[in-house]
């Protein structure tokens, strides 16, 4: 089976290195992919939402399965456009189509969707900018912090949490009336504050069964002791401590199971990953978001745990033929913690040389935002490196993760210095 992965992160580094080593896999193709997936298989310069390029390299290479990493190629439909294609009928994609993306693409899809099948989530209302009194007297309903997020796709900065009613109100018109985050804020979701410890849950579904995949957590601020800006994430530990087996079963039971049997109900397919941001609040699970795609940096942990072969779950899921398949894991714990460029969220400078990546060892560098030029690797965007030990126990994955990152260098480098360190005491 040819294999094309659309994406250039740390996550589709750790898929398409684990995707190679399916007997299944012929060639691996990785669009655009980064210095790292060089090492793996063929980088293409196709752009995944150019989909009439992606089409020509399906036909040029003989494409049998497209795995799809980011959002925004499932939110633009890659899937519908090639189902329309009849050319493509025996190509298989790991992504939902247009309808099923909206779990993602759309916040007020997703809480409506949630309110249908009674899935646990914050109380929430949505407004437009013509509702802007309706939405004003909405939001003092609540206690702070409020929560703001933007209906659409906004990068990853789409959601505001504010501890003052005023600045909320007023951060509010700016989405609203001023389009702070452009058609992403036509509309705008109001929701209640959870107060919780948070998860990643991930399930392969093809629309009728499912895998749950390891889960994991993920450390989104920049700063130690979960401070500063929001990042796209900056480590992750996998299992999570306090995912114990009653816990699991309650987010099998209210989330998972209703999340699939609610798409099979309105009558959207769907063929992917689903990856459940859950909050845990007292014991119980509570849907933060949906995405429809693995988490980056979690599958950079979540993948290494798996040992089953990965390309033949992907397969099944695509055939859906998932009814029966098992998922094996690791027992052992993975670290994962992220190499990120000076100046990050922020402005950050590119092409620095990246020394230390060359060393013998079993611990994965997994390539972020890097690329080649003149035989040196060099950083090409803010996270750059995924380091990620497995271990017995989580102390001993963290402290591996650490000492080969200790290893690595790069002028600005910065990496947060607590990844797991609230289970570690
Ligand atoms: P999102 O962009 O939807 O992932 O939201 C960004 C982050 O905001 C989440 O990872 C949470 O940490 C936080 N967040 C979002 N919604 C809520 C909520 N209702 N209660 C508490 N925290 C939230
Ligand atoms: N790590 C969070 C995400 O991938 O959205």
């Amino acid at each position: 089976m040819n294999v094309l992965i659309l994406g250039a992160g740390g996550r589709e580094h750790a898929l398409a290195r684990k995707i190679a080593e399916s007997p299944s896999c012929g060639h691996l193709y990785i669009a655009q992919g980064n210095a790292g997936t060089a090492k793996e298989g063929t980088n293409l310069q196709v752009n995944p939402e150019d989909f009439d390029a992606v089409a020509e390299a399906v036909r040029k290479h003989a494409v049998d399965l497209i795995l799809v990493g980011p959002e925004a190629p499932l939110v633009k439909g890659i899937r519908d456009y090639f189902e329309a294609l009849p050319e493509f009928d025996a190509l298989r994609i790991i992504g939902p189509g247009k309808a099923g993306a909206q779990l993602e693409g759309s916040k007020d899809f997703a809480k409506a969707f949630m309110a249908r099948h009674d899935i646990p989530t914050a109380r929430y209302g949505t407004f437009t900018a013509a509702e802007l009194k309706e939405a004003e007297t909405f939001l003092e309903t609540f206690e702070p912090p409020y929560v703001l997020k933007a209906d659409g796709l906004a990068g990853g900065k789409g959601v505001l949490i504010l501890d003052n009613l005023d600045e909320a109100r007023r951060q509010l018109g700016l989405m609203l009336r001023d389009a702070k985050f452009g058609v992403a804020s036509l509309k705008v979701v109001i929701e209640a504050f959870l107060d919780g410890i948070e998860l990643s849950v991930f399930a392969l579904t093809d629309g009728t069964d499912y895998v749950l995949l390891p889960e994991a957590k993920d450390y989104k601020r920049i700063g130690e002791g979960d401070t500063g800006l929001n990042t796209g994430g900056m480590g992750a530990v996998s299992p999570v401590p306090f995912s114990d087996a009653a816990f699991s079963e309650k987010v099998k039971q209210r989330i998972v199971e209703p999340t699939v049997r609610g798409l099979a109900a309105e009558g959207i397919p769907y063929f992917g990953f689903i990856f459940f941001g859950l909050i845990k609040v007292n014991g119980d699970p509570f849907v933060i978001e949906y995405n429809v795609r693995m988490g980056d940096p979690e599958t950079e942990a979540v993948v290494p745990r798996i040992s089953s072969d990965l390309l033949e779950l992907l397969k099944a899921a695509a055939d859906g033929k998932l009814s029966g398949k098992k998922i094996e894991f690791d027992p052992r714990h993975a670290a994962t913690v992220m190499a990120v460029s000076g100046g990050y969220p922020e402005s950050y400078g590119k092409g620095k040389k990246i020394s230390g990546l060359n060393i013998p060892s079993d611990i994965s560098v997994y390539h972020a935002g890097t690329a080649e030029k003149d035989g040196d690797t060099i950083t090409a965007g803010g996270r750059v490196l995924a380091v990620t030990a497995l271990g017995e126990n989580l102390k001993q994955a963290v402290d591996d993760a650490y000492a080969r990152m200790s290893t690595i260098e790069f002028e600005g480098l910065y990496v947060r210095r607590d990844i797991g360190g609230e289970f570690i005491g």
